[in-house]
């Protein structure tokens, strides 16, 4: 019998995440405070996150131990299987080897659990009674409360209005673990009412929801703020997938020319590439693709400037792939993947050329997850279907090519919630969404008078 999946022992697990900041070519630049301009101090950040976190954030350590309660928790998940994707391969009559690591194992059903259950612990030691945060389609809500609930700690989460419309199932699974759940933008918040002022029908995006989830944290000293994306110390967390991968690579006796990955702010890309981005640095080749929507190009058609997390300019300013604060995509079914900026570390790496970036139409990405389901059996998210999408791209050229590639993605996670949106797809109700250039620059103005980085494109 071939082997089909790569399984490690939970002794196996990796002990100590790992942080690309200690080998990057080139080094990041700073965070800048919203009001002064200048760069970010931990003090700067102290009112929104607990310090454990601020210093992971700035930390430049290469490895950083996990700590043992966080350890336990993953053992519910983790490792995560490895596949090699057999079945896939030969609808697509590719010569390619085709592996996935599959994410959407989590009882949240996602990648998103690898570092919520970090950052409840860290907030926990750090004696924070109350937790905010955003979420897009829900996963990462979802992962948040669950995780919270482990720890005892209360969690809010907003989330963005059209995928509260579209996934009401996301919803009680965060009430089921515990969290109040709020469609956003909202009347709750000072922000959310000037939102909603402007536009009271708004779909709501991200870094809407960032704000209202910031200015709830900032208003008590009880409470903290979580992203579940975009930040170095996310990034650090989700390391975990790539360290896990090497040695399941390993195992099938098979090293990635190609590896892939969804990114709406990054972090599952970048969770399982980084540890591999390292093997680039140091020479070997490889070529790793980070995926975007079409509707939502940060990476492919935004600059990398300084630019706010957030809609209402709360947090401070990253150097990042950005399509400007206050762009709002098209209300795509990928609801994670509608962030206008883009991890900087993921955006420095792509500056440097270690990775590089593509964007897909939504039915593209749906025809895959079909294709994924109906060969591999799994239902992907449709975050996830963007990978999907750019490995059978990558596994047909090979075809063309006639090369036996190997290529690794990340199946980020199941799409059992999103199928109200497979059914609009069956349904021929959905479209793909030509963004005008006078669209992307109408929002890139309100970003023009923002320091810029030293290296602005
Ligand atoms: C299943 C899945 N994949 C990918 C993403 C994109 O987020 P990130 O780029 O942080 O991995 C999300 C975000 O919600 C998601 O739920």
């Amino acid at each position: 019998m071939r082997a089909k999946k790569y399984v490690l022992k939970e002794e196996d697990m990796p002990r100590k995440w790992y942080n690309i900041m200690a080998d990057m070519p080139t080094p990041m630049e700073p965070p800048l405070h919203p009001g002064t301009g200048q760069p970010c101090g931990p003090q700067d950040l102290a009112p929104i996150f607990p310090m454990n976190l601020i210093e992971q954030e700035v930390s430049t350590q290469r490895w950083i131990d996990i700590p043992e309660e966080v350890l336990d928790k993953y053992t519910i998940w983790r490792p995560s299987p490895l596949y090699r994707a057999y079945e896939l391969e030969k609808a697509l009559g590719t010569p390619a080897k085709i592996y996935y690591k599959n994410e959407g194992v989590s009882p949240a059903g996602s990648h998103k659990p690898n570092t919520a259950i970090a950052q409840a612990y860290y907030n926990k030691v750090a004696g924070t009674k109350r937790i905010t945060t955003e979420t897009g389609a829900g996963q990462w809500g979802s992962a948040l409360a669950m995780c919270c609930s482990f720890f005892g700690i209360e969690c809010k989460v907003f989330m963005v209005k059209i995928s509260y419309n579209q996934k009401p199932y996301r919803r009680l699974m965060m009430e089921t673990w515990g969290a109040k759940c709020t469609a956003s933008p909202s009347s709750e918040t000072k922000s959310g009412r000037s939102i909603l002022e402007k536009d009271p029908d708004s779909p709501g995006s991200l870094g809407m929801a960032i704000s209202e989830a910031v200015e709830v944290a900032v208003g008590d000293k009880d409470t903290k703020y979580a992203l579940g994306s975009v930040l170095n110390h996310v990034m650090i967390h989700q390391s975990i997938i790539g360290l896990e991968a090497i040695k399941q690579m390993e195992m099938a006796g098979d090293y990635p020319d190609v590896i892939i990955g969804s990114a709406g702010g990054g972090s599952n890309f970048a969770g399982l590439a980084m540890p591999f981005a390292r093997d680039k640095i140091n020479g070997k080749n490889i070529d790793i693709i980070a995926v975007e929507p079409a509707s939502c190009p940060t990476m492919t058609r935004g600059p990398f400037a300084y630019d706010f997390g957030d809609t209402v300019q709360m947090t401070p300013l990253l150097p990042m792939h950005t399509l400007g604060h206050n762009f709002v995509p098209a209300p795509i079914h990928a609801g994670g993947l509608r962030y206008h900026g883009m991890a900087p570390i993921v955006s420095q790496l792509i500056l440097d050329k270690i990775i590089r970036a593509e964007s897909v139409q939504q039915l593209e990405t749906f025809k895959a997850g079909v294709t994924f389901a109906r060969s591999e059996g799994f239902i992907s998210a449709p975050e996830c279907n963007h990978a999907v999408a750019m490995t059978i791209r990558e596994a047909l050229k090979a075809k063309e090519e006639g090369k036996e590639k190997v290529i690794l993605f990340n199946w980020s996670g199941h799409g059992l919630v999103d199928m109200g949106a497979y059914e609009s797809y069956f349904g021929g109700k959905l479209s793909d969404h030509e963004l005008p250039q006078a669209q992307i620059d109408a929002a890139l103005k309100d970003i023009a008078s923002l320091p810029k980085p030293r290296q602005a494109t």
